[in-house]
């Protein structure tokens, strides 16, 4: 169909294959227990919509009767109730259409806020893995177009849909009834219709999944481009980047147009159908009349009945074109609904009565869902309550993995990770995480208050355990801000330095007062005096707590009463300092991090 097809990206674990009509229904049929808590609202409208096709196919008939009456008896004094008649049924179907649309619209924008709800709680739910195989801006622009397009449905699509076949089959019947012989014959020019939008659906519904599909990368694009803005910036990339946006968008573009040619092409086509009918009509009807099988009357009424039948043959057109990516749509969102959160809370949760945070790796093992061989391999290691140990090995050693797997943000994939003798997984996920604090070696901070960022883990910390934290992470810096505490830190933190969010993130991990704590290099971004006062106020919290810490610098080796060494993703050796000094892969990498340490 065009030529951007090679370079379309498909979601995770999506086929582009097209879906079976069956398949395009379950998916819209989806959506209803959304609409169900509006059951009565859409009683409402439906009956408001068809007290409205009824009057506007009443009028035709009044027609009738003003044809056969008035005009031919030549009897004014009958024209003026039927032109009231006439008038007051015009009126209360604008009066409908208005009441209707009020409703809808309470009903519609609700609907798609619960969905958008619904949709963010499931992200938060679904685990780390998940996020790193989905691009954001296939998740964003789900959260955002195809919730739209499914509003749209539901606004318009949707109940035209059933006012179009209502009003169809409402004047089918009355041209049966009208003359029985034409009516059948504009009954049968259904078949053609319903035939050609098969067509078309199955043609549409494949260039519209790629459509959003190519949306979501675009989003992805946008999203990555303002968010690495200074890399591309201090690259002088941006020109070069700009045009692979733009060969993006264009992919969408030329989708957009393919949709746009294929509603075009199935529009004209439908268009006939009316049309073909209305000649065969006026041609069959006229020779009835000159037969004298049908009243003039009867024609005329005939004629305007096929009027009101031809909007509902085109608007099929727009309609099923909006059900078909309203299909679509919810198809992609399911897709996320259905992806089930990997870690979980067990059923039921052992609680953990005063943890005292003996952590024990047993065996462990981690691969990643698509890895050819495990990051991790038989990691064995037991952590005493109150101990801590140092995590030492070359970049890529599996390091930052290995601290992601005591707050299962990763759940191992061999052996098992015990809390107090308890596998971790038989511990609730709250409880866990309230126990075991992680600070990563990317600082994430968010866009809200200082205050807010620090208490993330624990909302009801008090100014006291804020303030101790701060002082035990050298981030006293916060109170220099313009409002202190209450200062709003710019999106993932940009107006701070690398260091000042690195101590914050410190600040946090600490302020939960976790039993274990885990710390990815939790000094890299540090100068050298701030680094000693760090070390220094994190030993006495390393003192009481269980400590993980991954360290580069000789100095931070310290902290730890014993040292492990990974190495391609198994731990090496484990001991103390002094003693695996004797290693020279361990001296290596401690020397090479620090060349001023080797030098003394
Ligand atoms: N989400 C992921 N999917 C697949 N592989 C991954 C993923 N994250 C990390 N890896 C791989 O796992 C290995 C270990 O990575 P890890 O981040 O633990 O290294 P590290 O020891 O922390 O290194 P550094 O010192 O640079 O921080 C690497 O080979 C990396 O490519
Ligand atoms: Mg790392």
């Amino acid at each position: 169909m065009n030529d951007t097809e090679g370079d379309w990206i498909p979601d995770p674990d999506h086929s582009p294959e097209p879906e079976g009509f069956r398949a395009r229904l379950a998916a819209l049929w989806w959506l209803r227990s959304y609409a169900t808590p509006w059951r009565g609202q859409i009683v409402i409208m439906f009956l408001a919509a068809m007290i409205g096709v009824a009057a506007s196919t009443v009028v035709p008939l009044v027609i009738e009767a003003i044809v056969n009456g008035p005009i031919k008896r030549g009897d004014r004094g009958e024209l003026l109730p039927m032109f009231l008649a006439v008038f007051g049924l015009g009126a209360a179907e604008a009066g409908l259409i208005a009441y209707r649309r009020w409703i809808q619209s309470i009903a519609v924008l609700t609907i798609e806020r619960n969905m958008r709800d619904d949709f963010y709680a499931h992200l938060q739910q679904l685990s780390v893995s998940f996020h790193d195989r989905w691009g954001t801006g296939q998740l964003l622009s789900r959260a955002t177009s195809d919730l739209s397009t499914i509003r749209r449905f539901f606004g318009f699509g949707a109940i035209y849909l059933v006012i179009n076949v209502a009003q169809y089959v409402a004047v089918i019947i009355l041209l049966i009834v009208t003359y029985w012989p034409l009516g059948i014959l504009v009954a049968a020019g259904t078949i053609p219709v319903i035939a050609l939008s098969k067509r078309f659906g199955a043609g549409y519904s494949l260039v519209s999944r790629r459509m959003q599909d190519q949306q979501g990368d675009l989003a992805t694009w946008a999203e990555e481009s303002a968010s690495g803005i200074r890399v591309t910036k201090a690259f002088g990339r941006g020109p070069w980047l700009s045009r692979r946006f733009m060969e993006h968008a264009d992919q969408v573009r030329t989708s957009q147009l393919d949709m746009v040619q294929l509603l075009g092409r199935f529009w004209s086509l439908l268009m006939l159908i009316p049309n073909l009918t209305m000649a065969l009509v006026v041609l069959l009807g006229t020779l009835a009349v000159a037969h004298g099988a049908m009243t003039l009357g009867a024609l005329v009424a005939f004629v305007a009945l096929l009027v009101l039948l031809q909007w509902p043959v085109i608007d099929i057109g727009w309609i099923l074109a909006m059900a078909e990516e309203a299909a679509t749509a919810s198809m992609r969102l399911i897709e996320v609904f259905n992806t089930a959160p990997t870690i979980t809370d067990p059923v039921t949760p052992i609680p953990l009565v005063r943890p005292r945070g003996r952590l024990a790796f047993e065996s462990v093992e981690f691969q990643f869902h698509d890895a050819d061989a495990p990051t991790l391999r038989d990691v064995t290691l037991t952590i005493e309550p109150g101990e801590t140990v140092a995590i030492v090995g070359a970049t890529g050693s599996g390091k930052s993995v290995l601290t992601s797997l005591p707050s299962r943000l990763h759940d191992v994939t061999g052996g098992r990770i015990t809390l107090d003798g308890v596998d971790i997984r038989d511990l609730g996920l709250t409880e866990l995480r309230r126990v075991v604090s992680t600070a990563f070696e990317d600082p994430v901070l968010f866009s809200m208050s200082v205050r807010e960022n620090l208490t993330l883990g624990r909302p009801d910390a008090t100014d006291a355990d804020i303030e101790a934290a701060l002082e035990l992470a050298q981030a006293t810096f916060v109170h220099e801000l313009p409002w202190g505490l209450d200062t709003r830190i710019g999106e993932q933190g940009l107006s701070l330095s690398g260091g000042q969010r690195q101590r914050l993130a410190l600040a946090r991990a600490v302020v939960a007062r976790p039993t274990v704590l885990v710390l990815d290099d939790p000094l890299s971004a540090l100068d050298v005096h701030t680094e000693a006062l760090v070390e220094r106020s994190l030993a006495n919290v390393l003192g009481e707590t269980t400590g993980l810490v991954v360290v580069h610098r000789p100095s931070t080796v310290a902290l730890a009463d014993r040292v492990a060494l990974l190495q391609n993703g198994t731990l090496a050796a484990v001991g103390t300092h002094s003693e695996l000094m004797q290693i020279p892969a361990y001296a290596e990498i401690l020397s090479v991090e620090d060349p001023y340490e080797r030098a003394s």
